[in-house]
Formats: structure tokens, C-alpha cells, sequence
């Protein structure tokens, strides 16, 4: 009977060692440069940056479908962008990360070299709604996180510049829900989308894959 106990309490504990590890957002990544930073920059910068849950959601997807060219529409400090980047770095793609704060841009431009991700992110310091219709090429992942009221013009934007296969992200879509209603809308109901939502951090991150 002693021993069943003990047999069960070494299960319990054996059973929240390994779930505790699949949620570990940080799993597997060994890269020296960028591992600290992923671990620590947000706390430096009050709520700004997507959790490292959503970070890692990016990575995975960038990683599962191959992705290479990649956009980011609000860099901030260049948290998020230093998942994406790490994930563009393991497929051999590119990111742009737009931002329209020089202060910040700056600052995050400093972190993907310190990170030694510069030959991997291009930050470029303009309005997003002026600066999309300029890029060039088509891109296969998009992650948009800056104004929320103008999401629905990124999204516009951006559509006839996706590749087919290709996928438009989106940060806060719970939790700023009501800022962001005609871009909910869109994604759901447009033909050419097809998208979920995750709901994992309190924040929701949309997924809309291109038909
Ligand atoms: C929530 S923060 C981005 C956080 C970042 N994605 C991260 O997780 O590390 C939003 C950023 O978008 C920027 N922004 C807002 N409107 C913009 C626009 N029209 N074009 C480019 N950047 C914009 C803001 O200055 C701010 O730094």
C-alpha cells in the first residue's frame, strides 16, 4: 500500500514535469545569442511585446510551413521580431519589421544586432500604411501588431502581396477585440481566408491562411 502511494505521487509528479515542459515556450531553442533575450527583454518594456507563448506560436508556424519572407507591422523594441527572426534564420528566409516610432526602432535595431540577427531582420522606420505599398516581391507570413483601429487597412493592403500557401497573423484580436471588429469580420468572411484563432494567451493571435 506505502509503495502504491509513493508509486503514484512519483507518476503525479513525473506526468507535471513533462506537461510543464511541453508548455515551455522556450523548448528546444539553444541559440546562445538569442535565448536571454527572448527570456528577458520584455520585462523591460511594460506590456508592449507579445508573452513568449505567442512569440513561440509564430516561430512554429514560420518553422512548420518553411516560410521565407516574412513582414512584421509594428516592431516596438523588436521582441516578437526576434522569434520571427530566429525562425527565418532556420529556414533560410527574411523579415521586414515596419515601425513608425524612430526611438523604438532604433532601439530594436540595436537588439537584432546584439542578437546577431541584423543579416536576417531589415527594420524600416515609416507609417506601415505608407510603407506596404512600396515593398516589393510577395511575402508568405505576415504578423500585424501595431494600431489596432487600422488593422483592417494592413489587411487590405497586404492581400494582393501574399503568396497562395501563405499566412496574415494578427496580435490581440481577444483582448482588443471591439478595436479590431472590421478586421475580424474580413478575415472570417473573406473567401480567400481561411482562419482560426488562437486563443492560448488572453491576448488571441489570428491565423489566416491564403487560399
Ligand atoms: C504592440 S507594439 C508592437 C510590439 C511588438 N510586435 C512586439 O511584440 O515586440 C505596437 C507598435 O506599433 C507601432 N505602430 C503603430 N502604428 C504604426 C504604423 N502605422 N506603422 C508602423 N508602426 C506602427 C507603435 O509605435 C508600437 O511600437
Amino acid at each position: 500500500m506505502k509503495h502504491t502511494g509513493l508509486l503514484c505521487l512519483v507518476l503525479i509528479l513525473l506526468s507535471a514535469t513533462l506537461t510543464g515542459q511541453q508548455n515551455d515556450p522556450f523548448r528546444g531553442i539553444s541559440d546562445e545569442k538569442v535565448l536571454p533575450m527572448l527570456k528577458h527583454l520584455p520585462y523591460r518594456h511594460g506590456g508592449m511585446n507579445v508573452p513568449a507563448e505567442d512569440g513561440r506560436l509564430l516561430y512554429d508556424i514560420i518553422l512548420e510551413n518553411g516560410y521565407q519572407r516574412g513582414l512584421e507591422i509594428g516592431t516596438s523594441n523588436g521582441y516578437s521580431a526576434l522569434w520571427l527572426g530566429l525562425a527565418f534564420k532556420e529556414t533560410g528566409g527574411r523579415l521586414i519589421t515596419l515601425e513608425i516610432e524612430p526611438q523604438r526602432a532604433r532601439e530594436a535595431q540595436e537588439n537584432f544586432e546584439h542578437a546577431e540577427l541584423d543579416d536576417i531582420i531589415e527594420s524600416r522606420i515609416n507609417d506601415a500604411l505608407k510603407e506596404i505599398p512600396v515593398l516589393e516581391g510577395k511575402f508568405d507570413f505576415v504578423f500585424i501588431d501595431a494600431w489596432k483601429p487600422d488593422y483592417d487597412k494592413y489587411l487590405e493592403l497586404i492581400l494582393p502581396k501574399m503568396k497562395p500557401g501563405g499566412v496574415i497573423t494578427a496580435h490581440n484580436v481577444t483582448s482588443q477585440g471591439s478595436s479590431v471588429r472590421d478586421f475580424l469580420e474580413e478575415i472570417q468572411n473573406n473567401p480567400k481566408l481561411t482562419t482560426t484563432i488562437n486563443r492560448s494567451s488572453r491576448a488571441g493571435v489570428s491565423i489566416s491562411y491564403v487560399k
